[in-house]
């Protein structure tokens, strides 16, 4: 009989002590273990201070040393682990059966399944324990977090047993050898520097600590666009030192990689995947990899998509290559998510018929029931690509005999970029609550992905993270909910957004109700907000789709092989996806579905131009014509929008000072680029609609001054593209050394004001701007780009555009307001406008 566990009894509070002195700049996420407030300490004034740990592997050593760490850091007293169950009352962690052989009166309530925990509290001999039991050791550690999340909370430690919805919860990173990360927005990547391995990795173990303590049990370190150079033999060797670093969290490492790689690592003639030197070519190289990496996941596989190879070279099909490289995997327990993301990118514009939202179902139904059982499709949760609204994919109910994981999208790569707030988490449920009918019976997304409609084996959830070196892992301090929030629902989709955020925001910032309930109401409302200024009913996030998808770029969908289609003319707009008359896609989904969507009665107004094609004065169901609600919606977002610098300012002193001024500079830049999305696009709509707004806002702005209406001494007048991200499509531009000036006469009734200049902040130099009224200045800033698009854009355009206001000032009639600016680098002081608006008018606006 095993009485002890493995760990000598030696105080590791003291080391924990030393992890836990850092500053509060957001790289503990949400696992700070911020110490309890007195009050609240005292409901744990009993629990054992003993840690028993009785398995012995990396992942249990890591749930024993985590539970040291996070007791002592919360509860302020020593925590130890101990060597044996006897003579102390003690947290015991364990299998089942490593606990009955130590406690053996002990009995588990439900069988614990393999990642799946249970909690208990029992008494024997006179002591008493709190048995964390785990179905295996990742289970374990995932009690333990459990368990700390609870005591973060202040909620009381008590029975309980969870096991995660699915066996696939991953992160894709995509992150190149160079250390990029493509559609990263927080940095250089934790993985690759300079086409190697990094030497220090120490991100990447605490990455492992945070999505380990939401349940994520696997990574994809490197871009699904898969450098050549992956399978080689030394890149291997390297690659496994990241495995080792996630080792101790329970993440496996799996790789994205090209299906050409036959071919260009291993120098045969073919990547054929059925030709049988590619297959051996496969097993080998599978079998190099886990030497190195016993515990590796798999692949990712991205082919004939975007410009990748893939199987169709051969004419052969997404399952034939998938189902050779799975052999390969499977002796030794890999799996390949074969990504559903197959589609033509040159597509015909002038084909009514062609449809990019059809291509995942047309690729993939017909090969249903013909993979091997370790590939499970990757399908991203829409069918178009991470826009700000889309139906979910039809192919997540056509294919009933493979299984599935749902791709969803952490990085903010439509939505904002991690500089603009969107809470993903209600997005993500409204895919995963979608109930496809499949069989006309309820099938919501999230059951067919767990493998529990069809009775599928393997199945789950793929975020796409792409966290980067910033301390806070994804820049924006509110974005790290969208990380949380993935794994949670990964863990169990059932979960409300509102339990999510709340728990996020106490365990991220304190359990202060007015924090927590102003968090809470910005994260909850901010997918919403963000979608009523980008793209409402469906057309689409409106972004530049041909550059960094960040700002307002309409008409880059339109007329180009890509096929992010909204099909505007003068008349109406909207993608005819019906069966009676448009590209058939909604025969995609089941019939009952199908229903619903094809009738332009029951279709809802979220979603009607992704599968219609109507004129502008159609009436939508909330009784307003379709133009004058993408007014409104505009202007309601940017209104809301507005509302979050003044919000957060309420919570000054409550949240420490870096994580507050970080989060206000980036709400006061998100009003200011809400008020460029919403211009650009109602200038937009009310151009080639020619219908007016009704309430007079659009085209008018009675408190604006261009700048090429103002007087100038050195600006000189350029272009802005698109034109609708500019006023009149013009901005003002200085090419003097020494500087320039713009001043103009104002005539405003006595009072305060907010003064606003918009000008464009490129990445390539840091101009000055000075305000001067009457000779004085007012205010002095730099244009240095650390809150405009992380991403480089040297285009005045409608990611560049940036909006600095100066508030309260007094004028009175016959002011003279001069702007001077002072180009720096490539970047000549560029300024679109100057808006003077009654002080705190804007808030309310
Ligand atoms: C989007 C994204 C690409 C990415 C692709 C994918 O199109 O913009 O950067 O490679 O999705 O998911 O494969």
């Amino acid at each position: 009989m095993r009485l002890s566990g493995m760990f000598p009894s030696i105080g590791v509070s003291l080391l924990a002590t030393a992890l836990f002195v850092h500053a509060e700049n957001g790289s503990e996420g949400w696992l700070r273990y911020a110490p309890l407030p007195v009050q609240g300490a005292r409901q744990y004034e009993s629990i054992p201070t003993h840690v028993v740990a009785l398995t012995g592997s990396p992942v249990a050593r890591s749930a024993a040393t985590e539970l040291v760490r996070g007791l002592h850091s919360m509860l302020g007293k020593d925590f130890q682990l101990a060597s044996s169950v006897h003579g102390e009352d003690a947290f015991v962690i364990g299998t089942p059966e490593e606990i009955r052989l130590v406690l053996p009166s002990w009995k588990v309530a439900d069988s614990v399944r393999d990642e799946g925990f249970s909690i208990s509290h029992f008494r024997s001999g006179g002591h008493a324990f709190w048995i964390i039991s785990g179905g295996s050791d990742r289970g374990e550690l995932y009690g333990v977090f459990h368990v700390l999340e609870q005591i973060a909370q202040q909620k009381p430690l008590s029975a309980d047993a969870e096991a995660p919805s699915s066996p696939i919860r991953w992160v894709n990173q995509w992150d190149n050898l160079n250390g990029t990360i493509e559609r990263g927005y927080a940095g250089r990547s934790i993985f690759f520097d300079a086409g190697h391995v990094r030497d220090d990795l120490t991100r990447v173990g605490d990455y492992g600590r945070l999505l380990a303590s939401v349940g994520l049990n696997g990574a994809t370190v490197n871009n699904v666009n898969s450098d050549l150079r992956t399978l080689e033999p030394e890149m291997i060797h390297e690659l496994a030192r990241i495995a080792e670093a996630f080792r101790p969290w329970g993440i496996r490492m799996s790789l994205s990689v090209d299906l050409s790689s036959p071919q260009a690592v291993g120098h045969l003639s073919t990547f054929d995947p059925v030709d049988p030197q590619v297959a051996a070519w496969w097993q080998s190289k599978v079998d190099e990899i886990y030497k190195e990496i016993p515990d590796f996941g798999g692949f990712v596989i991205k082919a004939d998509s975007e410009g990748r190879v893939g199987p169709s070279k051969y004419g052969r099909t997404p399952a034939q290559a998938a189902n050779t490289v799975a052999r390969a995997l499977k002796p030794h327990g890999g799996v390949v998510l074969y990504r559903g993301f197959v589609y033509n990118n040159h597509l015909d514009w002038n084909d009514l018929k062609a449809d990019r939202a059809r291509a995942g179902y047309d690729n993939f139904h017909a090969l249903d029931g013909s993979f091997e059982p370790n590939v499970i499709i990757q399908i991203k949760h829409g069918p178009i690509d991470f826009q700000v609204r889309e139906p979910v994919s039809p192919l997540f109910a056509a294919l009933q005999h493979t299984s599935q994981a749902i791709e969803l999208q952490i990085t903010q790569e439509y939505t904002g970029q991690q500089r603009h707030m969107v809470f993903l988490v209600p997005m993500w449920k409204a895919a995963l609550d979608t109930d496809l009918r499949a069989q006309n019976r309820y099938t919501p997304v999230k059951e067919i992905v767990e493998g529990e409609s069809f009775h599928q084996p393997l199945g789950g959830f793929v975020g796409v993270a792409n966290v980067g070196l910033d301390a806070n892992w994804l820049h924006h301090p509110m974005a790290m909910a969208n990380l949380y929030g993935f794994g949670k629902l990964a863990w169990n989709p059932d979960l409300t957004t509102g339990e999510i955020v709340d728990s996020w925001t106490r365990l991220t910032f304190g359990d202060d109700p007015k924090v927590v309930s102003t968090i809470d109401g910005l994260q909850s409302d901010s997918w919403h907000v963000y979608e009523q200024y980008t793209g409402p009913l469906g057309m689409g996030t409106l972004t530049n789709i041909l550059g960094i998808h960040y700002g307002p770029g309409i008409e880059s969908a339109e007329r180009n092989g890509w096929g992010q289609w909204f099909r505007a003319d003068s008349k109406g707009i909207g993608m005819d996806r019906t069966v009676a008359t448009g590209t058939g896609f909604i025969g995609q989904y089941p019939p009952e579905l199908a229903k619903v969507y094809e009738s332009l009665a029951s279709c809802p107004d979220n979603l009607l131009l992704f599968m219609h094609h109507v004129p502008y004065d159609y009436v939508l169901h909330n009784g307003k014509t379709l133009i004058q609600d993408v007014y409104d919606s505009h202007y309601a977002g940017a209104a809301a929008a507005a509302t979050y610098p003044a919000r957060w300012q309420q919570l000054q002193g409550l949240v420490d000072d870096e994580r507050y001024q970080m989060t206000l500079d980036l709400f006061t830049y998100q009003a200011g680029h809400a008020i460029v999305w919403r211009d650009a696009v109602t200038r937009w709509f009310e151009k080639i609609s020619g219908i007016p707004d009704q309430l007079g806002r659009v085209g008018h702005y009675p408190d604006r001054i261009a700048a090429v209406d103002m007087n100038s001494d050195g600006f000189a007048s350029t272009e802005v593209s698109p034109w609708e991200v500019g006023s009149n499509g013009k901005a003002m531009e200085c090419d003097r050394p020494a500087g320039c000036s713009l001043t103009a006469r104002l005539n405003r009734a006595a009072g305060s004001y907010d003064i606003s200049v918009q000008y464009f902040d490129l990445r390539t130099g840091a101009s000055h701007f000075e305000l001067i009224l009457n000779g004085n200045s007012i205010a002095h800033w730099v244009a240095n780009a650390t809150l405009p698009p992380v991403a480089l854009d040297m285009n005045l355009d409608g990611s560049t555009s940036t909006r600095f206001t100066v508030h309260d000032v007094r004028l009175a009639p016959g002011d003279t307001l001069t702007l001077r600016g002072t180009p720096d680098g490539d970047e000549r002081a560029p300024v679109d406008y100057i808006e003077i608006e009654r002080h705190g008018g804007a808030e309310t606006r």
